[in-house]
């Protein structure tokens, strides 16, 4: 589990994230939405240390990451995968080379374990006929499974990825989704996602953290989001009549829900 307490970063006396509490839990995928220049980069890049924050505290699996020296950082960082916008692969490397890339740097084991590794990732994403490819020799989706592949080969216990469907249509952007979604699931991992893709957030956004000028607004699940009364949280994902109708539909398929309809009804608060 991640977990943020009032961190605040700005650049000169540009403040931009404005003390952000939050909580990213294990085995789920978290969302970080927002339009744009909201801070959602700003703030994945002070957790994974990337920049570093002016105050607040980061905290992973209860561990001070603020407070921790270099070399305390570093045995984090080897648990994180990234996936970065636009993949950010080698060019000159082939797809295997590049998955290779973090197993030669940290990775432990012969040549031949390190091979094994490699292959198991790229099966696992479905690309082993791939292997010895280029990254100019194949689709934008493809990319982005490289870049996932190349992410988990170390195991990592926290993945992030920064817009993964920047560029991929509609059905390329589902599948990508699903994909990071079941690896979460399979290895437990804690993922954090930044996205604007109201797909993702309704498929498979397990908790989410809406920001909206460098605070967050609201923080739930993707059940509890249908029914939120935030206006600014409303105006941002419901803002077509279509996404409208669409929620007041799955209010109404979730209100024949037996259990929502006793939590809608039994008082609980309202996020
Ligand atoms: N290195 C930087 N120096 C100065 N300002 C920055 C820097 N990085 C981001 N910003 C500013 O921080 C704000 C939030 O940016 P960002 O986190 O990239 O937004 P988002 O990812 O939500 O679109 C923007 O106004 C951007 O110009
Ligand atoms: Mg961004």
């Amino acid at each position: 589990m991640i977990e943020l307490r009032d961190i605040k970063k700005g650049f000169g006396d540009k403040e931009i994230l404005k003390g952000v509490s939050a909580t990213m839990e294990s085995g789920k995928v978290n969302l970080i939405i927002g339009s744009s220049g909201s801070g959602k980069t700003v703030m994945m890049k002070c957790i994974v240390g990337l920049m570093t924050v002016n105050s607040g505290t980061i905290l992973y699996n209860d561990q001070d990451f603020t407070a921790m020296d270099e070399h305390e950082k570093k045995t984090i960082r080897q648990e994180i995968g990234m996936l970065f916008q636009g993949s950010a692969l080698f060019d000159s490397m082939t797809v295997e080379q590049n998955v290779m890339f973090p197993l030669d740097m940290f990775g432990k084991g012969s040549y031949k374990e390190k091979k094994k590794r490699v292959m198991e990732c790229l099966d696992r994403v479905n690309l082993k006929d791939a292997a010895k490819r280029f990254p100019a020799e194949i689709s934008g989706g493809m990319k982005k499974r490289v870049g996932i592949a190349r992410a988990i080969v170390l195991n990592p216990k926290y993945l992030f990825c920064d817009e993964p469907n920047s560029g991929l249509d509609p059905q390329t952007s589902l599948l990508i989704d699903k994909l990071i979604k079941e690896l979460t699931l399979e290895y437990t991992i804690t993922t954090v996602i930044n996205t604007h893709d109201m797909n993702t957030v309704m498929e498979s956004g397990d908790h989410i953290i809406y920001m909206y000028e460098g605070y967050k607004q609201w923080e739930g699940s993707n059940e509890e989001i249908i029914f939120a009364k935030d206006e600014k949280l409303n105006d941002f994902i419901f803002a077509s009549e279509f996404l409208r109708d669409a929620k007041e539909m799955r209010q109404m398929e979730m209100f024949r829900d037996k259990n929502w309809r006793d939590r809608l009804q039994g008082g609980k608060p309202e996020k």
